[in-house]
Parts: structure tokens; C-alpha cells; sequence
């Protein structure tokens, strides 16, 4: 997967590439990234990308041209261009899987008040919002998301780590302990010390069950749910009751 990032601060970008399991990634050949200054496209003296808003309001609005000749570079409209923005289709793991699956994605980071409306319409693809709230820079954001997207690529995690975790099966995780089996007044779960994977299989299928009705119920909706979670609901549901 090739991914270029359209960003007015590269700094904040590039210490994630050349760090962690993203820089092994990139070292192995399976990602390849290109962080691109619109700021280099700007043609006046001063480099200006920012201007104010045509109709008055607070702030300062991207402007077209230095955003457009930079994604001219980058090929854009032959590209996935992504445009992470606190209006944009909510981020959720299934999203992260449906982008892995791209040769190419360009991230634009916005900044101030916004991106001119006719560089959206002309190169954007999606507008993404990573949650309810308003972050200061789509740079934040834009890593958000190339972190749930890359390591959905094949080669850059072990399969098995992907398929354990939080999401993958539409619950959240289940506990995990290492050693020492004591930690201050806390023991290690017994049956994780039994040996028996059957009896580990469904403790951790309960735990992830209990987790996801505390933490995001909501979530329950979209799981698949074999009988024995079914029952484990049931009675998880009956004892808050009680
Ligand atoms: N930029 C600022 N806030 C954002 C959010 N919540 N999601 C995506 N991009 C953003």
C-alpha cells in the first residue's frame, strides 16, 4: 500500500513512519508513504495556503490552488483521497478493513476553518470523522486512521493477533494476564493457569461478553452470538437486574 499525506506541518507525520511496527512495514516494502508540504505549492512570496472565508466568520479557510497542485502531484484522481473532518462518515473498524484493502489512499490534513469546498468536491472521496469531538489538526487524525488501515494489511501483523482482538468479532477484548501469577493483593484467573482450552475458550468468551454490555452495550447489536453467549447474555442481564 502506497500512502501520501498532504500536511502543513510534516513533522507531525513522520516520526509515526519511522517508528514501531509502521517502520518495519515500510523496511519489509509492504507500505511506502510520501509526505507531501502543500505549502511548497504555494506560489506568492509568502507561501500563502490560507485565506478567509468568503461571507465573513471566524477563522481561515484552505485555499484551492496550493491544495489542488499538490494533489495533481500525488495523482489524486486516480487515488482514494481521504479528507478527515469532524462532519465526515464516522470511523469504525469495518471502515479500517474496507481501506486496507486499497492499493492507494492521499490523506489531506486540514487546518483552521476548513478546505475550500471545491477541492472536496473535485478530489475528495471520503470525509471522515474519527469521533464526536473537534480535534486542532487533521494531521491527529489522519494518523488515527493510516493506524487502523496499515496493520490491516497483509504481512504487517500475524494474522492470529488480528483475529483475538477487540472488534474483530464485534466484541471488545477479553482480559489477558502474564506473569507473576500474584501482583500485590491479585491473583491470575485459575482456570487461565489449568491447561484446559476449552474451559480458557469459553472463560474469555464470557469475559469479552460481560466487557462489551459494561463498556458498549450498543455493540452487543452487531455481534454474532453462538447459543452459550446467547445464555451467558440471558443470565448477564438477569443478574444486573437482580
Ligand atoms: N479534525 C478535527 N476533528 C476531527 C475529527 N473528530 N475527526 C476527523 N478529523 C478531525
Amino acid at each position: 500500500m502506497h500512502i501520501d499525506i498532504l500536511t502543513l506541518f510534516p513533522d507531525m507525520v513522520s516520526s509515526f513512519f519511522t517508528s514501531s511496527i509502521m517502520a518495519r512495514a515500510v523496511e519489509k516494502g509492504i507500505i511506502s508513504y510520501r509526505i507531501v508540504n502543500f505549502r511548497d505549492y504555494a506560489e506568492d512570496r509568502h507561501r500563502t495556503c490560507d485565506d478567509v472565508p468568503y461571507g465573513g466568520g471566524a477563522g481561515m479557510v484552505l485555499k484551492c490552488e496550493p491544495i489542488g497542485r499538490a494533489l495533481e502531484e500525488v495523482d489524486a484522481k486516480n487515488r482514494r483521497v481521504i479528507f478527515p473532518t469532524p462532519s465526515g462518515r464516522l470511523f469504525n473498524q469495518e471502515y479500517a478493513q474496507e481501506l486496507s484493502r486499497e492499493e492507494n489512499l492521499v490523506f489531506i490534513c486540514g487546518h483552521y476553518e476548513g478546505l475550500d469546498q471545491r477541492i472536496i468536491d473535485t478530489y475528495v472521496d471520503d470525509e471522515i470523522s474519527i469521533g464526536d469531538y473537534v480535534l486542532s489538526s487533521g494531521e491527529t487524525s489522519s494518523i488515527v486512521i493510516i493506524d487502523a488501515v496499515y496493520r490491516l494489511v497483509e504481512g504487517v501483523i500475524a494474522s492470529e493477533s488480528l483475529e483475538d482482538e477487540s472488534f474483530s468479532n464485534g466484541l471488545l477484548e477479553y482480559p489477558q494476564y502474564t506473569r507473576p501469577e500474584r501482583y500485590c493483593t491479585k491473583s491470575v484467573p485459575d482456570v487461565l493457569l489449568s491447561g484446559h482450552h476449552e474451559r480458557i475458550a469459553t472463560w474469555r468468551d464470557f469475559r469479552m461478553l460481560e466487557k462489551t454490555m459494561l463498556s458498549r452495550p450498543e455493540v452487543l447489536c452487531r455481534a454474532s452470538l453462538d447459543l452459550a453467549m446467547r445464555r451467558r447474555l440471558v443470565e448477564l442481564i438477569n443478574e444486573m437486574k437482580g
